[in-house]
């Protein structure tokens, strides 16, 4: 990693802005970013370039894009204390993912796992950005030369390549940019299905009983839980083997602050059933206040302008300033 000796550490982190935001994103990541803010300099971006690797409805995204934006104020993300801004509001991410295109090979970005079960997934629409995807990715990290990257473990490819971009680049010229580290919580990082504990909590799952949204009404949460997938023991205990209750022990962890000795103890000698409704119950008081700000948030759109244009700003200077940086050593004519 380049020296970093004058500032505090950058982090950089984005989510994409469809429809449902997950339990999984929030514990796998936004929950981090939120208390990472006041000992980094922290920039987060609404990543609404990379959703239409998929298909968008316009006046549907338009609206996920706003809600996520609200959403994220409402989880804590503080717009006076970090950057927060919409991807496609900053043109250098979509000009530098261009020139670092031409320094990712095809058999990096065809090994990419992501791509991969995507590719599988919509295979109708396999398309050159979906492909492409991960250069973006790097392209957003690199602008702001960000030290940390706080993440889920499924992006954990995706920021291998970027480091390997960056140093591509930096030996190929002179060091250009920092190579970026991953953050990746020891609790959270992998949220599991509700249903089918082997696969990650995905808002894309067609079973809707297999990931909580953050804006699920108590009521829902709490049956999504009561049919929770665990197992034929009935002993609340963190073992191999044991998928579906690791996954609600983590959870119940994440939001209580609990250690696993702590939960098992508590639930020693009681049922699944009781569990699953301590855990729904947390989570459903967890999630209360961030959904009662969020409709502060989403009732108030000038507020919401006012901060996206802001963060757009102020992301816009960092992010030009290491896209002419590139280009000036790439050779390109300068314009003037
Ligand atoms: P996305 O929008 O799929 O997810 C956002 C964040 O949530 C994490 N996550 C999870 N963590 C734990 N358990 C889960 N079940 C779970 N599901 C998702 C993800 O790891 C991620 O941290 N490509 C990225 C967005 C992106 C980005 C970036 C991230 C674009 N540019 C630059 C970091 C840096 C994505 O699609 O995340």
């Amino acid at each position: 990693m380049e020296a970093n000796t004058e500032r505090k550490p950058v982090i950089f982190s984005a989510i994409q802005p469809s429809g449902t935001i997950t339990l999984g994103n929030y514990l796998g990541a936004l929950k981090n970013w939120v208390s990472l803010q006041d000992e980094y300099d922290c920039i987060f971006s609404l990543a609404d370039l990379h959703t239409i690797t998929v298909r968008q409805e316009p006046a549907k995204f338009r609206k996920n894009t706003l809600e996520a934006y609200a959403l994220l104020l409402a989880c804590g993300i503080d717009p006076e204390k970090s950057i927060f801004f919409i991807q496609s509001h900053v043109s250098a991410h979509a000009e530098l993912a261009w020139v670092l295109n031409c320094y990712t090979q095809f058999g990096e970005l065809s090994r990419m796992t992501q791509f991969k079960d995507k590719a599988a997934k919509h295979a109708d629409n396999v398309n050159a950005g979906l492909f492409a995807y991960p250069s973006l990715m790097a392209a957003d990290i690199l602008l702001y030369q960000a030290d940390l990257v706080p993440v889920g473990a499924d992006q954990k490819q995706h920021l291998e390549l970027t480091r390997n971009i960056a140093e591509r680049f930096n030996s190929a010229y002179s060091p250009t940019f920092t190579v970026p580290d991953g953050y990746i919580p020891k609790q959270g990082a992998r949220v599991m299905s509700l249903q089918d504990p082997s696969r990650k909590m995905s808002k894309s799952d067609e079973n809707a009983n297999g990931y909580v949204a953050l804006l699920d009404p108590p009521e829902v949460v709490m049956k999504k839980f009561k049919r929770a997938v665990t197992d034929s023991d009935a002993c609340v205990k963190y073992a191999e083997g044991k998928d579906g209750v690791n996954n609600l022990m983590g959870i119940y962890a994440c939001v209580t602050g609990k250690s696993y000795e702590e939960i098992e103890q508590e639930f020693q000698g009681r049922g699944y059933g009781d569990f699953k409704t301590a855990v729904g119950e947390a989570v459903v008081e967890h999630l209360r206040p961030i959904q009662e700000r969020f409709q502060k948030y989403i009732a108030d759109k000038a507020y919401l302008e006012q901060c996206y244009r802001n963060g757009a700003e102020r992301a816009g200077r960092i992010a030009g300033r290491t896209l002419a940086k590139v280009m000036k050593k790439i050779g390109f004519l300068p314009a003037r």
